[in-house]
């Protein structure tokens, strides 16, 4: 069959494929050391799994579901914005419940997006922003980070680059994605930053798409973009369950932004599902009623692994920053390797531990690579060790 136009330039997402190989290696028996991908091994909360169990015990939590997501999710959302973020959004007509914050990047491209439409992401950044966005039609265009730049968006270099040669309005730039704490980097952000941002949205009347999913790992002040005074007017925020709360296969997210905002989505959203089972909804209410000791909890751990994914680093002769958050250490590999999917590609054959290359989210993560922190100490343990007698067999080769 011939697929449609839409999806040209568009593959299978880099970690199905991955995944796939990774089997075939331990079907062959390899045992390999899964660091690649940022899915939660811990459980979600006793009282989250509980209220689930209990809700979906019941007759009557089984019917379709409003469009908008029950009110008492929403009405959580909007505690948990105020308590955490100081964010100030009307639990009625300011929230939208999602099936996962990957699902709300392909409802905000589909709702905005007309053909050739400029849409910018960041280098390096979550590759579902290219694909949600080329299925869209947009004409896809990337701004670089760097880590001179802290990681962060050069305002002046983009603006040249995307608004400088064209009269005011006239640039087709519609829509700008932004991510911070920033993945794969863990960049935070700064207030400062945020602040220019939005100045740079509102003078070049593009909107901005924050996706914040990593707000709450390794780092104990969680910013939203919409705490900046007057961010409504141009910003809509992606967050989830996932990584905070460990519910990634659960696909619970949120999106807040301005009643405008959440009316065009839902023109959009309400024609692709019919609304999440209420159990999930009410569960994850639950969650976001947990106190600090339970994201105190999941970052001790966090805390922990990272310090033995930094001996394995520093095994590699890579350079990283201590300083990052999220459920990924970045970091920069030596000189010896091409680039990161040479290192990943020989310590999977070779040591069977599979760690990310760089290069998936954007040339600007070539030279990187990305070690998650979703596994047991005791396995990244047993990867520096097996890592270390690769080095050593190596050593006796040369
Ligand atoms: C930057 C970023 N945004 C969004 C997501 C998707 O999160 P969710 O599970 O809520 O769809 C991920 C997951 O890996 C991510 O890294």
């Amino acid at each position: 069959m011939e697929i449609a136009k839409r999806l040209e330039g568009v593959g299978e997402y880099y970690f199905s494929q991955k995944l796939r190989e990774i089997d075939d290696m331990n079907k062959a028996g390899k045992q390999v050391i899964n660091l690649g991908i940022g899915s939660p091994d811990m459980p979600p909360h006793a009282d989250v799994i509980k209220t689930l169990q209990d809700e979906a015990a019941k007759p009557n939590t089984h019917a379709y579901q409003n469009y908008k997501g029950s009110p008492i999710l929403r009405n959580a959302i909007s505690k948990w914005y105020k308590k955490w973020y100081d964010v100030e959004l009307n639990p009625d007509t300011e929230i939208l419940p999602l099936i996962g914050s990957k699902e709300g990047i392909m409802h905000i491209c589909m709702t905005y997006i007309n053909e050739g439409d400029k849409v910018l992401i960041p280098n390096p950044g979550y590759p579902t922003y290219r694909s949600a966005a080329t299925i869209a039609g947009a004409n896809v265009v990337e701004y670089t980070l760097k880590k001179d730049n802290n990681w962060c968006p050069d305002f002046e270099a983009i603006e040249k680059e995307f608004f400088s040669s064209s009269p005011a309005g006239k640039h087709n730039v519609i829509l700008m994605f932004v991510n911070y704490p920033q993945m794969p980097t863990g960049q935070l952000p700064t207030k400062e930053m945020f602040v220019e941002l939005i100045a740079f949205a509102k003078k070049h009347n593009i909107l901005v798409c924050h996706d914040n999913p990593y707000s709450f790992i390794l780092n104990d002040k969680p910013m939203s973009l919409l705490s900046v005074e007057g961010a409504k007017d141009v910003v809509i925020e992606l967050n989830s369950f996932s990584k905070s709360h460990n519910m990634a296969g659960w696909r619970v997210g949120m999106l807040s932004g301005a009643k405008e905002r959440i009316n065009e989505i839902i023109r959009f959203k309400s024609n692709m599902d019919s609304g999440m089972f209420l159990p999930i909804q009410l569960a994850a209410a639950k969650a976001l009623e947990l106190g600090r000791e339970w994201y105190d909890e999941i970052n001790t751990v966090y805390a922990r692994r990272r310090k033995r994914v930094f001996e394995l680093l520093e095994l590699l002769k890579c350079n990283f920053n201590t300083n990052q958050a999220g459920m990924f250490v970045w970091a920069e590999i030596p000189g010896e390797y091409k680039d990161g999917y040479h290192l990943s590609d020989k310590i999977l054959k070779e040591a069977s531990v599979f760690i990310t290359p760089g290069g998936i989210f954007g040339s600007a993560g070539n030279k990187y690579v990305r070690v998650s922190l979703c596994t047991t100490e005791e396995k990244i343990e047993e990867a520096i060790s097996r890592i270390n007698t690769l080095l050593i067999k190596l050593k006796h080769n040369f």
